[in-house]
Protein backbone atom coordinates (compact mmCIF):
# COMPACT_ATOMS: atom_id res chain seq x y z
CA UNK A 1 0.00 0.00 0.00
CA UNK A 2 1.48 3.56 -0.62
CA UNK A 3 -0.67 7.00 -0.34
CA UNK A 4 -4.67 5.84 -0.43
CA UNK A 5 -6.03 7.34 -3.33
CA UNK A 6 -7.71 9.94 -1.26
CA UNK A 7 -4.78 11.43 0.20
CA UNK A 8 -5.04 15.08 1.47
CA UNK A 9 -2.39 16.64 -0.22
CA UNK A 10 -2.03 20.22 1.58
CA UNK A 11 -0.39 23.53 2.95
CA UNK A 12 -1.16 24.74 6.82
CA UNK A 13 -0.86 28.26 8.15
CA UNK A 14 -1.96 29.68 10.95
CA UNK A 15 -4.53 33.05 11.91
CA UNK A 16 -1.60 34.66 13.81
CA UNK A 17 1.03 34.10 10.98
CA UNK A 18 -1.10 34.69 7.69
CA UNK A 19 -4.44 37.12 8.47
CA UNK A 20 -3.39 40.59 9.53
CA UNK A 21 -6.97 42.78 9.57
CA UNK A 22 -5.76 42.43 13.19
CA UNK A 23 -8.13 45.28 14.25
CA UNK A 24 -11.24 44.93 11.82
CA UNK A 25 -14.65 43.86 11.91
CA UNK A 26 -14.64 43.92 15.34
CA UNK A 27 -12.05 41.72 15.95
CA UNK A 28 -10.30 41.99 19.36
CA UNK A 29 -6.59 41.45 19.96
CA UNK A 30 -4.40 38.39 20.80
CA UNK A 31 -1.24 38.24 22.99
CA UNK A 32 0.62 37.70 19.42
CA UNK A 33 -0.92 41.64 18.57
CA UNK A 34 0.41 43.31 21.97
CA UNK A 35 4.10 41.33 21.76
CA UNK A 36 6.14 43.93 22.57
CA UNK A 37 8.75 45.61 19.64
CA UNK A 38 12.26 44.25 21.71
CA UNK A 39 10.44 40.64 21.73
CA UNK A 40 10.41 40.13 17.51
CA UNK A 41 12.94 40.42 15.26
CA UNK A 42 13.32 44.10 13.79
CA UNK A 43 10.31 45.05 15.74
CA UNK A 44 8.03 43.63 13.06
CA UNK A 45 4.31 42.71 14.18
CA UNK A 46 1.65 40.17 12.84
CA UNK A 47 -0.63 43.15 12.41
CA UNK A 48 -0.79 43.17 8.72
CA UNK A 49 0.77 39.79 7.88
CA UNK A 50 0.16 38.35 4.41
CA UNK A 51 -2.91 40.08 4.26
CA UNK A 52 -5.04 37.02 4.26
CA UNK A 53 -8.12 38.52 5.47
CA UNK A 54 -8.48 40.69 2.88
CA UNK A 55 -7.01 38.33 0.00
CA UNK A 56 -8.01 34.74 0.53
CA UNK A 57 -10.09 34.16 -2.66
CA UNK A 58 -6.83 34.99 -4.59
CA UNK A 59 -4.92 32.58 -1.86
CA UNK A 60 -7.71 29.99 -2.53
CA UNK A 61 -7.07 30.30 -6.26
CA UNK A 62 -3.39 29.93 -6.21
CA UNK A 63 -4.03 26.19 -4.09
CA UNK A 64 -6.06 25.30 -6.65
CA UNK A 65 -3.46 26.13 -9.19
CA UNK A 66 -0.93 24.43 -6.87
CA UNK A 67 -3.37 21.10 -7.04
CA UNK A 68 -3.57 21.29 -3.50
CA UNK A 69 -6.43 19.30 -1.88
CA UNK A 70 -6.60 20.15 1.88
CA UNK A 71 -5.77 23.38 3.38
CA UNK A 72 -4.71 23.75 7.16
CA UNK A 73 -5.34 27.23 8.92
CA UNK A 74 -6.37 28.12 12.48
CA UNK A 75 -9.13 30.22 13.20
CA UNK A 76 -8.24 33.60 15.43
CA UNK A 77 -10.67 33.05 18.96
CA UNK A 78 -10.41 36.68 18.97
CA UNK A 79 -11.85 37.11 16.00
CA UNK A 80 -14.83 35.13 16.78
CA UNK A 81 -15.72 35.96 20.55
CA UNK A 82 -14.19 39.66 21.94
CA UNK A 83 -15.15 38.46 25.23
CA UNK A 84 -15.82 34.90 26.54
CA UNK A 85 -19.14 34.60 25.55
CA UNK A 86 -19.22 37.87 22.99
CA UNK A 87 -19.95 36.68 19.72
CA UNK A 88 -18.62 38.65 16.84
CA UNK A 89 -20.63 37.67 13.79
CA UNK A 90 -18.62 39.14 11.48
CA UNK A 91 -15.52 37.50 12.91
CA UNK A 92 -17.57 34.27 12.10
CA UNK A 93 -18.39 34.73 8.98
CA UNK A 94 -15.01 35.18 7.53
CA UNK A 95 -14.18 31.69 8.07
CA UNK A 96 -17.33 30.51 6.90
CA UNK A 97 -16.22 32.00 3.63
CA UNK A 98 -13.15 31.00 3.66
CA UNK A 99 -14.68 27.31 3.93
CA UNK A 100 -17.24 28.05 0.97
CA UNK A 101 -14.19 29.02 -1.23
CA UNK A 102 -11.89 25.98 -0.37
CA UNK A 103 -15.11 23.57 -0.60
CA UNK A 104 -15.94 25.56 -3.94
CA UNK A 105 -12.57 24.34 -5.32
CA UNK A 106 -12.35 21.28 -4.33
CA UNK A 107 -10.03 21.62 -1.19
CA UNK A 108 -10.75 20.19 1.87
CA UNK A 109 -10.28 22.41 4.92
CA UNK A 110 -8.79 21.44 8.14
CA UNK A 111 -9.72 23.39 11.02
CA UNK A 112 -7.15 24.11 14.04
CA UNK A 113 -8.95 26.22 17.14
CA UNK A 114 -5.81 27.22 18.68
CA UNK A 115 -3.06 28.11 17.13
CA UNK A 116 -1.18 30.35 20.20
CA UNK A 117 -2.97 33.68 20.04
CA UNK A 118 -4.81 33.85 22.95
CA UNK A 119 -7.37 36.70 23.64
CA UNK A 120 -5.77 38.98 25.07
CA UNK A 121 -9.10 38.99 27.26
CA UNK A 122 -8.24 35.33 28.23
CA UNK A 123 -4.82 36.19 29.19
CA UNK A 124 -6.43 38.67 31.51
CA UNK A 125 -8.74 36.36 32.91
CA UNK A 126 -6.20 33.90 33.83
CA UNK A 127 -5.07 31.64 30.98
CA UNK A 128 -5.40 28.47 30.73
CA UNK A 129 -5.22 28.58 34.42
CA UNK A 130 -8.90 29.46 34.51
CA UNK A 131 -12.10 27.51 34.37
CA UNK A 132 -13.63 30.25 32.88
CA UNK A 133 -11.40 30.85 30.06
CA UNK A 134 -11.50 26.96 29.91
CA UNK A 135 -15.01 27.31 29.23
CA UNK A 136 -14.85 29.86 27.21
CA UNK A 137 -13.06 27.56 24.68
CA UNK A 138 -15.34 25.43 24.82
CA UNK A 139 -18.18 27.74 23.62
CA UNK A 140 -15.92 28.92 21.31
CA UNK A 141 -15.55 24.96 19.77
CA UNK A 142 -19.46 24.66 20.16
CA UNK A 143 -19.80 27.77 18.31
CA UNK A 144 -17.58 26.92 15.62
CA UNK A 145 -18.84 23.64 14.81
CA UNK A 146 -22.65 24.39 15.03
CA UNK A 147 -21.70 27.43 12.19
CA UNK A 148 -18.83 25.35 10.05
CA UNK A 149 -18.90 21.95 11.38
CA UNK A 150 -21.98 20.81 8.49
CA UNK A 151 -18.95 21.35 5.92
CA UNK A 152 -16.00 20.72 7.85
CA UNK A 153 -14.56 17.22 9.18
CA UNK A 154 -11.18 17.45 10.42
CA UNK A 155 -10.89 19.63 13.61
CA UNK A 156 -7.81 19.90 15.52
CA UNK A 157 -8.20 21.71 19.33
CA UNK A 158 -4.85 22.63 20.09
CA UNK A 159 -1.43 23.28 17.53
CA UNK A 160 1.69 22.32 19.75
CA UNK A 161 0.98 22.99 23.36
CA UNK A 162 4.66 21.44 23.79
CA UNK A 163 5.77 25.02 22.13
CA UNK A 164 3.63 27.16 23.20
CA UNK A 165 3.27 25.67 26.65
CA UNK A 166 7.67 25.98 26.67
CA UNK A 167 8.22 29.27 24.78
CA UNK A 168 5.19 31.22 26.95
CA UNK A 169 5.32 30.11 30.24
CA UNK A 170 9.01 28.41 30.93
CA UNK A 171 10.97 30.06 28.64
CA UNK A 172 9.50 33.81 28.34
CA UNK A 173 10.37 33.78 24.24
CA UNK A 174 6.92 33.98 23.45
CA UNK A 175 3.99 35.98 24.80
CA UNK A 176 2.98 35.95 27.75
CA UNK A 177 6.73 35.99 28.15
CA UNK A 178 6.59 34.03 31.68
CA UNK A 179 9.01 32.05 33.53
CA UNK A 180 6.72 30.11 35.52
CA UNK A 181 7.80 26.92 37.95
CA UNK A 182 7.52 23.74 37.02
CA UNK A 183 4.44 22.64 39.13
CA UNK A 184 2.80 25.79 37.68
CA UNK A 185 3.96 24.39 33.86
CA UNK A 186 2.17 21.26 35.03
CA UNK A 187 -0.85 22.99 36.36
CA UNK A 188 -0.98 25.02 32.78
CA UNK A 189 -0.97 21.67 30.80
CA UNK A 190 -3.07 20.63 32.84
CA UNK A 191 -5.77 23.55 32.13
CA UNK A 192 -4.74 23.07 28.47
CA UNK A 193 -5.72 19.35 28.26
CA UNK A 194 -9.05 19.81 29.74
CA UNK A 195 -9.59 22.36 27.24
CA UNK A 196 -8.88 20.54 24.76
CA UNK A 197 -11.16 17.42 26.56
CA UNK A 198 -14.20 19.81 26.52
CA UNK A 199 -13.61 20.90 23.20
CA UNK A 200 -13.89 17.72 21.41
CA UNK A 201 -16.87 17.05 23.62
CA UNK A 202 -18.39 20.36 22.15
CA UNK A 203 -17.45 19.73 18.32
CA UNK A 204 -18.72 16.35 18.97
CA UNK A 205 -22.05 17.68 20.45
CA UNK A 206 -22.69 20.62 17.83
CA UNK A 207 -21.28 19.02 14.91
CA UNK A 208 -24.03 18.32 12.50
CA UNK A 209 -21.95 15.75 10.77
CA UNK A 210 -20.06 12.96 12.02
CA UNK A 211 -16.14 15.11 12.94
CA UNK A 212 -13.10 13.92 13.08
CA UNK A 213 -11.49 15.20 15.65
CA UNK A 214 -7.53 15.30 16.73
CA UNK A 215 -4.62 17.75 18.38
CA UNK A 216 -1.55 18.92 16.01
CA UNK A 217 1.09 17.67 18.04
CA UNK A 218 4.64 18.05 18.11
CA UNK A 219 7.61 16.78 20.48
CA UNK A 220 11.38 15.84 20.26
CA UNK A 221 12.11 13.37 17.84
CA UNK A 222 14.72 10.87 17.82
CA UNK A 223 15.32 7.84 15.37
CA UNK A 224 16.40 4.75 15.28
CA UNK A 225 20.34 4.44 14.64
CA UNK A 226 19.83 0.64 13.22
CA UNK A 227 17.24 -1.16 12.48
CA UNK A 228 17.59 -3.88 15.41
CA UNK A 229 14.88 -3.68 17.77
CA UNK A 230 17.32 -2.33 20.35
CA UNK A 231 18.00 0.32 17.96
CA UNK A 232 13.76 0.86 17.64
CA UNK A 233 13.18 0.97 21.18
CA UNK A 234 15.94 3.45 21.92
CA UNK A 235 14.27 5.64 19.77
CA UNK A 236 10.77 4.81 21.14
CA UNK A 237 12.51 5.13 25.04
CA UNK A 238 13.68 8.58 24.02
CA UNK A 239 10.90 9.89 21.91
CA UNK A 240 8.63 9.30 24.59
CA UNK A 241 10.82 10.18 27.29
CA UNK A 242 7.70 12.49 28.95
CA UNK A 243 9.40 16.02 29.10
CA UNK A 244 6.87 18.91 28.84
CA UNK A 245 8.52 18.95 25.07
CA UNK A 246 7.89 14.99 23.87
CA UNK A 247 4.82 14.20 22.38
CA UNK A 248 3.88 11.52 25.37
CA UNK A 249 3.18 15.07 27.73
CA UNK A 250 0.23 15.95 25.76
CA UNK A 251 -0.24 12.32 23.27
CA UNK A 252 -0.60 10.57 26.35
CA UNK A 253 -2.94 12.17 28.38
CA UNK A 254 -5.13 12.76 25.54
CA UNK A 255 -5.07 9.83 23.62
CA UNK A 256 -4.41 7.32 26.23
CA UNK A 257 -5.46 8.19 29.32
CA UNK A 258 -2.45 8.37 31.20
CA UNK A 259 0.48 10.87 31.74
CA UNK A 260 3.79 11.00 32.71
CA UNK A 261 4.52 10.90 36.55
CA UNK A 262 5.50 14.46 36.75
CA UNK A 263 1.74 15.71 35.71
CA UNK A 264 0.12 12.87 36.68
CA UNK A 265 0.17 14.26 40.52
CA UNK A 266 -1.98 16.99 39.09
CA UNK A 267 -4.59 15.40 37.15
CA UNK A 268 -7.45 13.73 39.38
CA UNK A 269 -10.25 11.27 38.37
CA UNK A 270 -12.99 13.74 37.55
CA UNK A 271 -10.16 15.59 35.37
CA UNK A 272 -9.23 12.47 33.44
CA UNK A 273 -13.17 11.84 32.56
CA UNK A 274 -12.72 15.50 30.62
CA UNK A 275 -9.39 14.99 29.28
CA UNK A 276 -9.72 11.56 27.79
CA UNK A 277 -11.98 11.82 24.86
CA UNK A 278 -12.32 9.81 21.99
CA UNK A 279 -9.97 11.19 18.97
CA UNK A 280 -9.88 10.00 15.49
CA UNK A 281 -6.35 10.64 14.07
CA UNK A 282 -3.27 11.60 15.08
CA UNK A 283 -2.09 15.09 13.90
CA UNK A 284 1.79 15.58 13.92
CA UNK A 285 3.71 18.78 13.05
CA UNK A 286 7.42 17.39 12.50
CA UNK A 287 10.23 19.15 10.91
CA UNK A 288 13.86 17.45 11.56
CA UNK A 289 14.91 14.69 14.08
CA UNK A 290 17.07 15.66 17.22
CA UNK A 291 19.25 12.23 16.91
CA UNK A 292 21.35 11.99 20.29
CA UNK A 293 23.19 15.04 19.06
CA UNK A 294 24.54 16.22 22.39
CA UNK A 295 26.06 12.93 23.31
CA UNK A 296 29.65 11.90 23.18
CA UNK A 297 30.39 10.45 19.64
CA UNK A 298 27.10 12.30 18.62
CA UNK A 299 25.30 10.93 15.72
CA UNK A 300 26.59 10.44 12.39
CA UNK A 301 23.58 12.12 10.77
CA UNK A 302 24.28 15.56 12.26
CA UNK A 303 28.03 15.64 11.24
CA UNK A 304 29.56 18.79 10.80
CA UNK A 305 28.44 20.79 7.54
CA UNK A 306 25.02 18.65 7.55
CA UNK A 307 22.59 20.31 5.19
CA UNK A 308 20.36 23.14 7.35
CA UNK A 309 17.71 25.55 6.27
CA UNK A 310 18.27 28.76 7.47
CA UNK A 311 15.90 28.16 10.68
CA UNK A 312 19.36 25.96 11.29
CA UNK A 313 17.29 22.76 11.66
CA UNK A 314 18.90 20.24 10.20
CA UNK A 315 17.34 18.46 7.10
CA UNK A 316 16.75 14.75 8.48
CA UNK A 317 13.70 13.39 6.24
CA UNK A 318 13.86 9.58 7.48
CA UNK A 319 11.75 11.68 10.29
CA UNK A 320 9.15 11.10 8.36
CA UNK A 321 9.74 7.68 8.07
CA UNK A 322 9.76 6.99 11.77
CA UNK A 323 7.90 9.49 13.75
CA UNK A 324 4.59 8.19 11.97
CA UNK A 325 6.12 4.73 12.30
CA UNK A 326 6.57 5.22 16.11
CA UNK A 327 3.16 7.54 16.49
CA UNK A 328 1.07 4.43 14.90
CA UNK A 329 2.45 2.13 17.06
CA UNK A 330 2.21 3.87 20.43
CA UNK A 331 -1.58 5.40 19.56
CA UNK A 332 -2.73 3.05 17.01
CA UNK A 333 -4.71 5.76 15.05
CA UNK A 334 -4.08 7.09 11.17
CA UNK A 335 -1.64 9.83 11.00
CA UNK A 336 -1.99 13.21 9.67
CA UNK A 337 1.12 15.24 8.68
CA UNK A 338 -0.19 18.32 10.21
CA UNK A 339 3.14 20.65 9.40
CA UNK A 340 6.41 19.85 7.55
CA UNK A 341 8.74 22.69 5.27
CA UNK A 342 11.68 24.37 5.13
CA UNK A 343 12.84 27.80 5.75
CA UNK A 344 14.96 29.10 2.84
CA UNK A 345 16.56 32.07 1.58
CA UNK A 346 14.57 32.93 -1.18
CA UNK A 347 13.74 35.75 -3.00
CA UNK A 348 12.68 37.06 -6.50
CA UNK A 349 15.33 36.73 -8.33
CA UNK A 350 16.47 38.98 -12.11
CA UNK A 351 14.32 36.61 -14.47
CA UNK A 352 11.00 37.52 -11.83
CA UNK A 353 10.88 33.66 -10.29
CA UNK A 354 11.21 31.97 -7.07
CA UNK A 355 14.02 29.60 -7.69
CA UNK A 356 14.02 27.20 -4.38
CA UNK A 357 15.31 24.03 -5.47
CA UNK A 358 16.69 23.17 -2.28
CA UNK A 359 12.72 23.50 -1.34
CA UNK A 360 12.00 20.93 -4.10
CA UNK A 361 15.11 18.42 -3.03
CA UNK A 362 13.56 18.79 0.64
CA UNK A 363 9.67 18.01 0.21
CA UNK A 364 10.85 14.91 -2.50
CA UNK A 365 13.07 13.54 0.24
CA UNK A 366 10.64 14.00 3.18
CA UNK A 367 7.82 12.44 0.78
CA UNK A 368 9.79 9.53 0.12
CA UNK A 369 10.35 8.46 3.69
CA UNK A 370 6.67 9.02 4.26
CA UNK A 371 5.68 6.84 1.85
CA UNK A 372 8.08 3.99 2.89
CA UNK A 373 5.94 4.60 6.60
CA UNK A 374 2.55 3.88 4.16
CA UNK A 375 4.13 1.30 1.79
CA UNK A 376 5.02 -0.31 5.73
CA UNK A 377 1.19 -0.41 6.98
CA UNK A 378 1.00 3.09 8.79
CA UNK A 379 -2.32 4.93 7.43
CA UNK A 380 -1.62 8.00 6.88
CA UNK A 381 -4.38 10.33 5.86
CA UNK A 382 -2.48 13.20 4.29
CA UNK A 383 0.52 15.77 4.42
CA UNK A 384 0.13 19.51 5.06
CA UNK A 385 3.54 21.84 4.07
CA UNK A 386 4.01 24.17 6.09
CA UNK A 387 3.32 26.96 5.01
CA UNK A 388 0.90 28.05 1.83
CA UNK A 389 2.72 31.22 2.10
CA UNK A 390 5.97 33.35 3.64
CA UNK A 391 4.63 34.52 7.21
CA UNK A 392 5.04 35.77 10.35
CA UNK A 393 7.26 33.66 11.46
CA UNK A 394 6.94 34.48 15.99
CA UNK A 395 9.68 35.98 17.34
CA UNK A 396 11.88 35.60 14.11
CA UNK A 397 9.55 38.39 12.43
CA UNK A 398 9.32 37.89 8.55
CA UNK A 399 12.54 36.82 7.88
CA UNK A 400 12.23 33.03 7.98
CA UNK A 401 11.02 32.27 4.64
CA UNK A 402 8.66 28.53 4.88
CA UNK A 403 6.03 29.24 2.01
CA UNK A 404 4.84 27.43 -1.37
CA UNK A 405 4.16 31.35 -2.11
CA UNK A 406 6.29 33.87 -1.81
CA UNK A 407 5.31 37.26 -0.11
CA UNK A 408 6.24 40.88 -1.38
CA UNK A 409 5.46 42.10 2.64
CA UNK A 410 5.73 45.97 0.99
CA UNK A 411 2.62 45.03 -1.53
CA UNK A 412 1.08 41.78 -0.26
CA UNK A 413 2.03 40.54 -3.90
CA UNK A 414 2.33 36.81 -4.49
CA UNK A 415 4.39 34.66 -6.77
CA UNK A 416 4.44 30.70 -6.70
CA UNK A 417 7.94 29.37 -5.99
CA UNK A 418 9.47 27.05 -8.40
CA UNK A 419 8.96 24.42 -5.84
CA UNK A 420 5.32 24.16 -6.35
CA UNK A 421 5.91 22.69 -9.83
CA UNK A 422 7.85 20.02 -7.79
CA UNK A 423 5.02 19.77 -5.28
CA UNK A 424 2.00 20.01 -8.12
CA UNK A 425 3.69 17.01 -10.12
CA UNK A 426 3.98 14.65 -6.87
CA UNK A 427 -0.20 15.82 -5.90
CA UNK A 428 -0.62 14.61 -9.94
CA UNK A 429 0.76 11.29 -9.43
CA UNK A 430 -0.04 10.58 -6.01
CA UNK A 431 3.79 10.11 -4.89
CA UNK A 432 4.10 7.83 -7.53
CA UNK A 433 7.70 8.70 -8.51
CA UNK A 434 8.88 9.22 -5.44
CA UNK A 435 12.37 7.91 -5.07
CA UNK A 436 13.04 5.01 -3.04
CA UNK A 437 14.72 6.46 0.29
CA UNK A 438 14.42 2.44 2.09
CA UNK A 439 18.61 3.09 2.30
CA UNK A 440 18.32 5.96 4.25
CA UNK A 441 16.34 5.38 6.51
CA UNK A 442 18.52 4.98 9.03
C1 LIG B 1 5.61 25.15 14.09
C2 LIG B 1 4.42 26.06 14.26
C3 LIG B 1 4.14 26.93 13.08
C4 LIG B 1 5.39 27.41 12.38
C5 LIG B 1 6.39 26.31 12.17
C6 LIG B 1 7.72 26.74 11.58
O1 LIG B 1 6.18 24.89 15.34
O2 LIG B 1 3.25 25.32 14.53
O3 LIG B 1 3.32 27.96 13.49
O4 LIG B 1 5.89 28.54 12.95
O5 LIG B 1 6.67 25.67 13.37
O6 LIG B 1 8.57 27.27 12.51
Amino acid sequence: MSFSKNFLWGAASAAAQVEGGWNEDGRAPSIWDEAPAEKVAHGETCHTACDVYHRFREDVALMKKIGLTSYRFSVSWSRVFTGPETLNPAGLDFYSDLVDELLKAGITPLVTLFHWDLPVWAHRMGGWLSPSVREAFALYAATLAQRLGDRVTYWMTFNEPSVFVNCGYRQATHPPYCRDDEATVCRISRGVLIAHGLAVRAIRAHSPKEPKISMALTGVCFTPLSLTEAGREEARRRTFCGAVNSFSWWGDPAFLGTAPAPLCGFISEEDWKIIHQPLDYFGVNIYFSINYRDEPGGNPRLYPGVPRTTKKWPITPEVLYWAPVMLWERYGLPVMVTENGMANTDFVMLDGKVHDPQRSDFVTRYLGCLKLAAEDGVPVLGYNYWSLHDNFEWSDGYDPRFGLIYVDYRTGGRTLKESTKTYAEIIRTNGKDLPDMRADLV
